[in-house]
């Protein structure tokens, strides 16, 4: 890429390191997908078999595209939907994967804004000891009854994102993040090791890692890789903005490898802590969206400092789905900065306001949370993954492609290039024929 391309860079603000850039998407990726959603759908798609499934979208899919996202927005430096037409000319139809990832960050939202409603009622209510007092069991049928607390709750958290990201990337998500996510980390930790004294540790590892294909059905293949599209914040261009901000000389592929790596590790130690827990105390693993609420105040309940544990985890929790709700924003944000010219400011208010709005039908019925948690991981995100393969296997001019694989180490030129020209579209594109079959 020449400097004069209408790249941005001169004019924006990079991130302050590379620990930084690693950080704040690690922050992205690492959220409620990992601590949330993972396990629930582990619980739903019958556990091993599911998890395998998964893990091999992760390297077969998840990390070519992460690679791909990294470095179109290292190359281009703006937004997802810039980012096309900076490489390709403004009338370009691949810009189109920018827009739809403009719709996939407020079809998340949408849902992810409310379950981050839900870790901050947890936080009060571990703060004012409801655990102690026997309301484990009791406390998400509360809440989820309660719309008005819900829609509360969920204004705030988006209040909270307002305020950041308006502040714009370095001083306000990069700040954020080099703290928390060690923290977190932390505490998982601490989680697990008391896990692994329950008497329900070994079924809970069993359920987990032992794999029985017969248990595994076409709904749970797609389930696998749409949640490795989302835990990764993949197929929708967050990847591509957070790595706009990236200096040229930046090595992808080791923050890559970290922030896999991460990412899977956390998912996994939360499988670890959370099935333990479910088998213990005769809980059911295939609750669906509710598991973590109910299964870990149970434990909390148990332990000797519970009620300041239970706040703290509930507290980093919010923080981590707040870290990877800026990353979403960001997207949406960037991009009309950018194309409508906008204040950063009035982009933030008007997206945030619309994400808020999108939230209320969300808590209102479960078959409207599940629309939208469905159709952003299972069509949207792999739609635009799909796309963005193809753009860098086939897509591009011939020059511009030999100068993009060129970024990348030697060793894995070929294959990367050949597995987003093969591997990834036939993956996905299978996955895809499976649900049109289904649908009909
Ligand atoms: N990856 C985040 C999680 O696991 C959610 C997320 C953030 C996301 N940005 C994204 C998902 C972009 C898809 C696309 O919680």
């Amino acid at each position: 890429m020449s400097a004069e391309d209408n790249s941005q860079k001169g004019q924006r603000v990079l991130w302050a390191s590379r620990m930084g850039f690693i950080f704040a998407a690690a922050g992205s990726a690492v959220g409620l997908g990992n601590i949330w959603k993972f396990p629930y759908i582990t619980g739903v798609n019958g556990g091993g078999a599911f998890v395998l499934v998964y893990l091999a979208c992760i390297l077969a899919i998840g990390v070519p595209i992460l690679l791909s996202e990294f470095r179109l927005g290292q190359a281009t430096g703006t937004d997802p939907i810039s980012a096309f037409r900076v490489l390709e000319g403004k009338k370009t139809r691949w810009s189109i994967v920018g827009y739809m990832g403009v719709l996939a960050a407020f079809v998340i939202m949408s849902f992810y804004s409310v379950v981050a409603g839900w870790c901050l009622d947890f936080v009060v209510r571990s703060a004012q000891g409801a655990w102690a007092a026997g309301e484990a069991g009791t406390a998400f049928g509360d809440l989820t009854g309660n719309s008005g607390r819900q829609i509360f709750l969920h204004l705030i958290f988006i209040a909270g994102l307002v305020i950041v990201v308006a502040r714009g990337v370095r001083e306000g998500i990069e700040k954020a993040s080099d703290v928390l996510m060690p923290v977190l980390l932390l505490l998982l930790v601490g989680m697990l090791l008391y896990a692994t004294q329950l008497k329900g540790f070994g079924r809970g590892v069993e359920f987990l890692f032992a794999a029985d294909f017969s248990k595994i059905s076409p709904t749970a293949i797609v389930s696998a890789l749409g949640h490795a599209f989302f835990t990764l914040s993949l197929g929708m261009g967050a990847m591509i903005t957070y790595s706009s901000y990236l200096p040229e000389d930046a090595n992808l592929v080791s923050s890559s490898v970290w922030i896999v790596f991460m990412d899977t590790a956390i998912a996994l130690v939360a499988g670890l802590v959370i099935f333990p827990i479910a088998f213990t105390f005769d809980l059911e693993p295939a609750a669906g969206p509710g598991l973590i609420f109910s299964t870990l105040p149970t434990a909390f309940a148990q332990l000797p400092g519970g009620t300041l544990l239970s706040t703290l985890f509930f507290l980093l929790l919010s923080f981590a789905a707040f870290t990877s709700a800026i990353s979403l924003v960001e997207v949406v944000v960037a991009s009309a900065v950018n194309n409508l010219g906008w204040q950063r400011k009035k982009a933030t208010s008007l997206v945030c306001l619309g994400i808020f709005l999108a939230g209320i039908p969300v808590v209102y019925s479960g078959t409207f949370f599940d629309l939208m948690d469905r159709f952003s991981s299972e069509y949207l995100l792999p739609l635009g993954g799909l796309l963005i393969a193809l753009y860098v296997g086939w897509g591009m001019d011939a020059d511009k492609r030999d100068a993009t694989v060129a970024s990348l180490p030697a060793w894995m030129q070929k294959g990367w290039l050949w597995t987003l020209r093969i591997v990834t579209p036939a993956l996905v594109g299978f996955v895809f024929l499976n649900q049109i079959f289904e649908f009909v």
